[in-house]
């Protein structure tokens, strides 16, 4: 019997890696998205004054918690009320709960982060799958969107929640403004509820780019996620939170996601609440840290952009996180001499045969014929925080040793992936 329910694929290889690595196999670490930032010592004091705080508290979390988080959304043209917000371990159970509380199908765009679909199956959801654009990912075509839609209806399948990763992952960009007013009136239309994953939106590389949530647009029809665990590189502490629209619908869905919540996470812990607490109100020392992280996300995604580039694949610009989504279809013929001839062959013989571990296109519901992989640039930024904190405050981040070491061990990897003929012997 085959058992369809097994670890996430990322978590899964990240276990490997580290197995492989501890028995002295020097890999080069790129599938997993973990910031590895170093924490600023004021988050620290933060914790420990969290520390004392024992007590369970509301499921919702306090006051104070979804206070400040009505106002980081105010300060994003969002105006929220604290009723609105739920804070949780992580942003991956909101979502989840999400998934179990909205009768009906799934829409996906393709690719998408690999959560999504399994979470959408643990409820017995289907999931259809919507192709992005060639120019950017997160949201799907607005014609294919439309158009899957009444394929689903035809077949029988009732889509009713769409989900969309502002900025994505995994391919590292950012849909325009006039992408997400048109997917917003598809789902006006056809009377979808947009699950908008919000949570790469502090660390885009250029602050000034212009990002429009589909809460302004459909904003009784939007629930936004969010969380600590990329912008400053929190993911371990596990700090999530939802805002839901107002209104009938944003109630009901708010009530029935808490209901979830009090049977099984309870609340987020009260360390964690005064953490997010004071770091959602955007003290200077947070603004700064996530402007700092963006311009380091952005000077080593878009060096990495240049070796899979020069390599021969084709990819998209990286505009904010820390990803990047090559495809090699361009180079399918010389890959073709490895044995290399859809995303399973690619993420295996890269991790075999060249020691990168990357993650392949198939695990983000994209074609698995197709040459294409993820690419977690942030985990370059070094394995102990000494290393983190030089790469995050160096002038030039791309000369600090470590990170020019492993982009030159890279550019030979990706080099001889696809060898040059007349070049290589
Ligand atoms: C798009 C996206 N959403 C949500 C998450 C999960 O975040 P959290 O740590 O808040 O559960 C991740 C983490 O990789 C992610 O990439």
């Amino acid at each position: 019997m085959t058992d369809s329910l097994q670890a996430a694929p990322n978590l899964a290889l990240n276990e490997i890696v580290a197995r492989r690595r501890a028995a002295g196999e020097p890999l080069i670490h790129l599938a997993f998205g973990e910031a590895r930032l170093p924490v600023p010592a004021e988050v620290l004091d933060w914790l420990s004054t969290g520390a004392r705080r024992t007590e369970y508290g509301p499921v919702a979390g306090d006051e104070r918690v979804r206070s400040s988080l009505a106002r980081y959304f105010d300060r994003r043209r969002l105006p929220t009320s604290p009723e609105q917000i739920v804070v949780a371990p992580g942003s991956k159970p909101l979502l989840m709960s999400l998934m179990a509380v909205v009768d009906g199908d799934v829409l996906l765009p393709s690719p998408s982060w690999v959560t999504y679909e399994p979470q959408a199956r643990l409820f017995g959801r289907h999931v259809h799958r919507v192709p992005v654009p060639a120019e950017y990912g997160g949201a799907p075509d607005p014609s294919a969107l439309r158009e899957s839609i009444r394929t689903a209806r035809r077949g029988g399948g009732n889509p009713r929640l769409l989900v969309l990763t502002l900025p994505d992952n995994p391919t590292g960009t950012l849909p325009p403004p006039e992408a997400i007013r048109q997917v917003s009136a598809v789902a006006e239309e056809e009377d979808l509820l947009i699950v908008s994953d919000e949570i790469y939106r502090d660390i885009l590389h250029d602050p000034g780019l212009p990002f429009l949530s589909p809460a302004e647009e459909a904003p009784e029809r939007t629930v936004i996620c969010t969380g600590l665990s990329k912008s400053l590189g929190l993911g371990g502490w596990r700090i999530g939170a939802a805002r839901f629209p107002v209104g009938r619908r944003g109630d009901l869905l708010r009530t029935r996601t808490v209901a979830v919540a009090s049977e099984v996470w309870s609340t987020l812990a009260g360390p964690m609440q005064e953490v997010a607490t004071r770091a959602f109100d955007e003290p200077k020392v947070i603004t700064e840290h996530f402007l700092a992280g963006a311009r380091l996300h952005g000077a080593v995604t878009r060096a990495v952009h240049t070796l899979v580039t020069t390599a021969g694949a084709s990819c998209r610009a990286p505009q904010g996180g820390f990803y990047l989504y090559p495809d090699f279809e361009p180079v399918r013929e010389s890959l073709d001499e490895h044995g290399v001839t859809d995303s399973v062959s690619l993420q295996r013989h890269l991790l075999d045969n060249l020691g990168v571990a990357v993650l392949g296109g198939h695990h983000f519901g994209d074609d698995p014929g197709a040459l294409r992989f993820r690419i977690a640039t942030s985990l370059l930024y070094g394995d102990d925080s000494a290393q983190r904190e030089r790469a995050l405050t160096a002038e030039a981040p791309l000369s600090t040793p470590h990170i020019t070491l492993t982009l030159d061990q890279l550019a030979e990897a990706f080099d001889a992936l696809t060898p040059r003929k007349g070049i290589h012997v």
